[in-house]
């Protein structure tokens, strides 16, 4: 009887250390030219994510920048009832730039909670309160005129209150966290964000780190002494990957030259070397901002053929791949979602942040508030 309990106990241990590893993809609020998704092109979204041809394991998890639905002011986003639709894991985001109050992101969060209860809750794997801002209000952001950010203090701010608004929720347990980038973490103005967090996601883009060796030959060194380098600043937090990628197409960045062999290239040996083994968002399934010239999305169209082979050897110890068949149907749906006339919400559409690129001489992730703001709707 005893050794039953110790056994059944050592069970239940090794459960919890298995944890699920979250594989997924990153998901603007719009789509690349700026039309707001509704809920049947999230549902097409996620599905593509799931169905892509020789994925290296299933990719059911969804990072999201903001809680509120494009053109509203505080809706809840209709990624929420898709990826109830589709069984996807969400990470949640909250908007927190330009902004001196994410009450109407935590309004938002809040009323799919009660609208739709455990549906909704059993898929949040955690949420991130704000995305780059940090990184905005730094030499090199500012440099890069990467827009309207927020400093180290307001964060922690903005994470207590997120933390208070959810504590008598079915979200009180769910980790909280913050996104920026490697840089940012390994700024020691920015530690009172680390201690605040409980777990660091951080964005990785060899691609953008012109002030390195960043031939793509490098970008593997980069992306690990980038990761080291974070792991090391966040203690004993976890660190999660919540953005990496190399564009198709877009203006070389010092040495890196954006190609679609790059791309495969990054993909078979960056993401290879990360999927099914640490929490990884890719960088990305879909563009979703025009201005950014740098294009990472790795399919076009709805094809759930992606634009290069997504299939990991087997030495990568990446999960092997499902979906082989290519039974003509490549296309995952018809259409590429700009059908809805989604911009009707009119009122308020304002993309925080959201800056012209004037100088894209310098390194670290100068595109990604873009995105990221181009995905975000204040009020
Ligand atoms: C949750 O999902 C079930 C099964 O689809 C459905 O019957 C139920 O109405 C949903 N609950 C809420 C609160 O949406
Ligand atoms: C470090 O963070 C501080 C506070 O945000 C910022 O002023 C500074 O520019 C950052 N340093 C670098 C090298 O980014
Ligand atoms: C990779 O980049 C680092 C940092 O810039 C540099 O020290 C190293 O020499 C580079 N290696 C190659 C092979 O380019
Ligand atoms: C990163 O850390 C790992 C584990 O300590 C080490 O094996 C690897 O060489 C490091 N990579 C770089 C580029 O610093
Ligand atoms: C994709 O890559 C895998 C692994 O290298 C290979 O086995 C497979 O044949 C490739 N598929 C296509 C369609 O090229
Ligand atoms: C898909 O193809 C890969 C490599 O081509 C192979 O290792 C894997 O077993 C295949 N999966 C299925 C479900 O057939
Ligand atoms: C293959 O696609 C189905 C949906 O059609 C999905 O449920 C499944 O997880 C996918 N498998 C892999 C290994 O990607
Ligand atoms: C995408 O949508 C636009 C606007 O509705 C349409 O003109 C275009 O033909 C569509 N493209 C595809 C590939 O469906």
């Amino acid at each position: 009887m005893r050794l039953a309990t110790i056994f059944s106990i050592a069970a239940t241990l090794s459960a919890g250390v298995t944890a699920d590893i979250y594989l997924g993809f990153n998901s603007g609020a719009t789509f690349d030219n700026e039309v707001v998704k509704k809920q049947a092109d999230f549902e097409k979204e996620f599905k593509l994510a799931q169905q892509l041809q020789g994925s290296p394991g299933t990719f059911n998890s969804i990072r999201l920048y903001t809680n509120v639905q494009g053109g509203t002011q505080d809706t809840p986003i209709e990624a929420f009832p898709a990826a109830i639709s589709t069984q996807t894991k969400l990470l949640l985001g909250i908007w927190c730039s330009g902004t001196t109050s994410i009450d109407n992101e935590l309004k938002a969060l809040t009323e799919a909670i009660t609208q739709y209860g455990k549906n909704f809750t059993d898929l949040v794997v955690g949420l991130s309160v704000g995305s780059e801002d940090m990184y905005r209000v730094s030499v090199d952001g500012v440099a890069n005129k990467a827009g309207v950010g927020q400093d180290a203090s307001t964060i922690v701010g903005f994470i207590q209150n997120a933390r208070d608004k959810l504590k008598n929720t079915a979200l009180s347990g769910i980790p909280v966290g913050h996104v920026d980038t490697w840089s940012t973490w390994t700024n020691e103005s920015n530690k009172e964000v680390i201690d605040k967090v409980d777990f660091v996601g951080t964005n990785l883009f060899p691609y953008y780190e012109s002030d390195k060796q960043n031939d793509f030959s490098n970008a593997s060194y980069l992306f690990h002494s980038a990761i080291n380098a974070t792991e090391k600043a966040a203690g004993d937090k976890p660190v999660w990957i919540t953005e990496t990628g190399w564009p198709t197409t877009g203006p070389d960045f010092g040495e890196a030259k954006a190609s679609t062999d790059n791309a495969q290239g990054y993909w078979s040996t960056v993401g290879c070397s990360l999927f099914g083994k640490r929490n990884t968002w890719w960088y990305v399934l879909q563009d979703s901002n025009p201005a950014n010239k740098a294009k990472f999305g790795i399919t076009k169209d709805f094809s759930t053929t992606a634009q290069y082979n997504l299939t990991c050897s087997a030495e990568s110890g990446a999960p092997s791949s499902g979906n082989n068949s290519t039974g003509g149907s490549g296309n995952g749906g018809s259409g590429n979602g700009t059908t809805g006339n989604g911009n009707s919400g009119g009122g308020n559409k304002q993309s925080a942040g959201y800056v012209t690129p004037v100088s894209w001489g310098h390194s670290v992730a100068l595109f990604l508030s873009m995105v990221l703001a181009a995905a975000a709707w204040l009020a």
